[in-house]
């Protein structure tokens, strides 16, 4: 086992090592290719030009690979010149035939798809990933995912997904990397430079696509689609850095999303589209509408109809209309009415030919399409070694009363819940090509390694009453030495349109559990779930708990690689997990407010039935070993505004094994113009300590790490005290004073 392990860890390093890509800058076209960009824009009718800016899906979902007679006519006409939910190198290459082969301009068509996860090869949902803190290995997840997916005919991927949420309750938040600005932005990039690879063209890479743009991540009351009103300050300094950090690490395209952002439905929204997108952050690539979000403008009520949807989409700095046939049906009748400028629709069309040219499909529209490739490419043994290694990075330990865990691999175990023998709900949502007959389940990896006899039994449905079984299963656990209980949400719980208002375990489950807990044997609960959960009883009752998220292919063994202690845990939670829906939002980045908690009096911002604390706060995750953090020391702590400031700590661990430690770097804004959270993730550093070892980890923080949207909305520093704090998480930190002068 050690040895797996050691193998298992070298080559992820090396393929890390590997993999590793250019430096990030904003995407900027090729100049080499302008000339024939417009060269082939002079060529086009207005119709051919509006069909560049149309995309369609294709018919695959529970139908298999097929298309619409009336798209694919479409395509021969020249009217859709993008597809999405086509792949596979045959489908692909049957689509691009007609586009090359049977159109006038023979104009290669992009091929989309959301590849969020993993393509074929299924890696942890990001929110999981996120959970790692490993910004090489969420950048390598994204690499295997581009790497299967170009060899699957695709070439534009709607990823990564860079919605801030501090809403358990909206289901997608198992796409983005939480609810942290800072974290998510680092992640943000990773993701964008693992799909875009080292460049645009290669074919083990893809078009990125950023999402979902903007603020569709602070829906009012958690609900998926719902408006979002927060002040231009709470936008710009919690929600807009990881899409301007995406932009900026080179991401060719830019989806916008659902949701109204002061009023303006994003898909019309210029202020966001062009004001901030293009004319702040340089971006040159394309922007694509989400699905029909175009069309949804009339349901808003901003616009009385599809033409008028239409015209404030194309204005406002959209470039292409997913799936809402609007450009199709309408943009040129807008031309004729002098509501859209030809100028306008040229310049879109030229976004998207500039990308086509430079991912080489003028050249070689086939490039994605080579059937050996992606025999030899999907599910490679080298692609599921690094799942497994991914999976168990982004596993979170929250509870190990009396160090129950690593288990020992002789003991007798008995592995009970609905979640233990299932593949199906181990890939997740959104899950690209995956299949979850391809996953290895929990009870299959525990079987894999353990040494003493194992039992099984689901003990009860996912939300069912109790089956008879339940009595099999207190009876095997009564056997054992000791239990794990496998449960949580049906990947269908979370994603698009899941929503919860109630985001507990399902009550059977939660009911097993302590059931399984009165028999007196320890219990291990692994949890499966895309969202934070509101579990105080299993918190309580349980012996161990580790969160698991949906790890994907490899999630049987991962999990087991934990249980058993091949791998020690590392992950720290991405996103807080309340006591309760009624906390919901609670978050670490919080402010101070007049009144401060204070448990003792009355009059201050709290509630009178709960403590303001979350169950586990962000950042949070324990290990099986113990690591002790020295009083953190800063270079100086009186500074000039512009000045540098250097922080070290020295982290030992103190147990008995060798562990990771992500060592976080907080900092508090004192006295500022406008009010400041009473601490914000600036850095963080993960590091391996062998046991009795001590390592100094040395922050920088710069004059930006200090700055914020000051009263007058300039962005920059304040001169006056500062507190910088390192832990363990985010509540569990050691502070130093520093006073910044002018
Ligand atoms: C989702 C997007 C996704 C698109 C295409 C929409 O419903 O909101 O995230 O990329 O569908 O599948």
């Amino acid at each position: 086992m050690k040895k797996i392990n050691t193998l298992l860890s070298l080559l992820f390093l090396l393929q890390t090592a590997l993999i590793h890509t250019t430096s990030a800058q904003v995407y900027s076209p090729s100049p080499a290719t302008e000339q024939r960009v417009n060269a082939l824009l002079a060529k086009m009718t207005l119709e051919e030009k509006i069909g560049q800016l149309t995309l369609y899906t294709t018919d695959w979902g529970s139908t298999g690979p097929t298309i619409r007679e009336g798209y694919k006519n479409d395509i021969r006409s020249g009217a859709c010149g993008n597809l999405f939910n086509s792949h596979t190198v045959a489908f692909v290459r049957d689509l691009q035939k007609v586009a090359v082969e049977e159109t006038r301009l023979k104009i290669p068509l992009l091929f989309g798809f959301d590849v969020i996860h993993g393509y074929k090869t299924i890696f942890p949902i990001p929110l999981g990933e996120a959970a790692s803190w490993d910004l090489p290995a969420i950048e390598k997840s994204a690499r295997i995912a581009a790497t299967e997916a170009a060899a699957a005919g695709l070439n534009w991927t709607y990823a990564p997904m860079v919605d801030i949420s501090r809403e358990p309750r909206w289901g997608r938040v198992m796409e983005g990397a939480g609810e942290d600005t800072w974290l998510g932005s680092r992640i943000a990039e990773a993701r964008v430079q693992g799909f875009q690879g080292r460049k645009i063209g290669d074919t083990d890479a893809m078009l990125a696509c950023v999402k979902h743009f903007a603020g569709y991540g602070a829906p009012m009351a958690g609900r998926d689609y719902n408006t979002v009103d927060i002040s231009e300050r709470y936008f710009r300094e919690f929600y807009l850095p990881p899409y301007e950090a995406a932009v900026k690490a080179g991401a060719a395209s830019v989806m916008t999303s659902f949701n109204d952002y002061d009023g303006v439905p994003a898909s019309g929204n210029r202020y966001l589209l062009t004001d901030i997108l293009r004319t702040e952050w340089g971006f040159k690539g394309f922007v694509v509408t989400d699905y029909t979000s175009m069309n949804e403008m009339v349901n808003h009520g901003v616009v009385a109809n599809d033409k008028e949807a239409g015209e404030l989409s194309l204005n406002a700095g959209v470039d292409m209309d997913m799936q809402g046939a609007v450009f199709q049906r309408f943009l040129a009748q807008s031309v004729q009415e002098g509501k859209v400028k030809v100028a306008d629709i040229d310049e879109a069309v030229r976004r998207i030919l500039r990308l086509k040219f430079d991912l080489g499909l003028f050249e070689d529209p086939y490039k994605f399409c080579n059937e050996s490739r992606e025999k030899t490419t999907l599910l490679s043994k080298e692609h599921r070694a690094a799942a497994r290694e991914v999976s168990r990075k982004s596993i979170v330990l929250l509870k190990n009363d009396k160090n129950l865990l690593p288990l020992n691999p002789g003991q007798k175990i008995a592995v009970i819940g609905p979640l233990a023998d299932n593949k199906a709900e181990l890939i997740g949502n959104w899950n690209g090509a995956g299949n979850p007959n391809d996953c290895v389940s929990v009870l299959e990896g525990i079987r894999a390694q353990a040494k003493g006899a194992v039992t099984f039994d689901s003990g009860c449905e996912f939300f069912a009453a109790k089956k008879e079984g339940t009595e099999n299963a207190l009876a095997l656990a009564k056997q054992a030495d000791a239990v794990i209980v496998v449960v949580g949400e049906q990947a269908m719980m979370s994603g698009e349109a899941a929503s919860r208002a109630d985001i507990t375990l399902p009550a059977v489950q939660e009911e097993l559990v302590l059931e399984l807990v009165r028999t007196g044997k320890p219990v291990v609960v692994v949890l499966m779930n895309g969202r934070p959960l509101a579990i105080p009883r299993l918190a309580e009752n349980a012996t161990a708990i580790l969160e698991t998220w949906w790890l994907g292919t490899e999630a049987g063994n991962a999990i087991a690689d934990v249980l058993f202690g091949a791998y020690n845990p590392s992950g720290k939670l991405p996103m807080t997990f309340p006591r309760s829906v009624g906390q919901v939002p609670v978050f670490y980045n919080e402010k101070s407010t007049g009144r401060p908690y204070d448990p003792n009096s009355k009059w201050t911002s709290k509630y009178i039935d709960m403590p303001n604390a979350p169950l586990f706060p962000f950042g949070f995750g324990l290990s099986y070993t113990n690591f002790s953090y020295s009083e953190p020391k800063v270079d100086k702590s009186v500074f000039k505004k512009g000045q540098n400031l250097q922080v070290t700590v020295n982290v030992a661990n103190t147990g008995s094994r060798a562990g990771e430690e992500v060592v976080q770097l907080y900092i508090r804004d004192l006295v500022g113009s406008v009010t400041r959270p009473v601490r914000e993730l600036k850095g963080f550093e993960k590091i391996m300590l062998k046991p009795g070892e001590t390592k100094e980890v040395r922050f920088t923080i710069s004059d930006k790490d200090l700055s914020f949207y000051r009263r007058d909305m300039t962005f920059g520093s304040e001169p006056g005290e500062f507190e910088i704090m390192i832990g363990t998480n985010s509540m569990d930190v050691k502070k130093v004073k520093v006073r910044m002068t002018e």
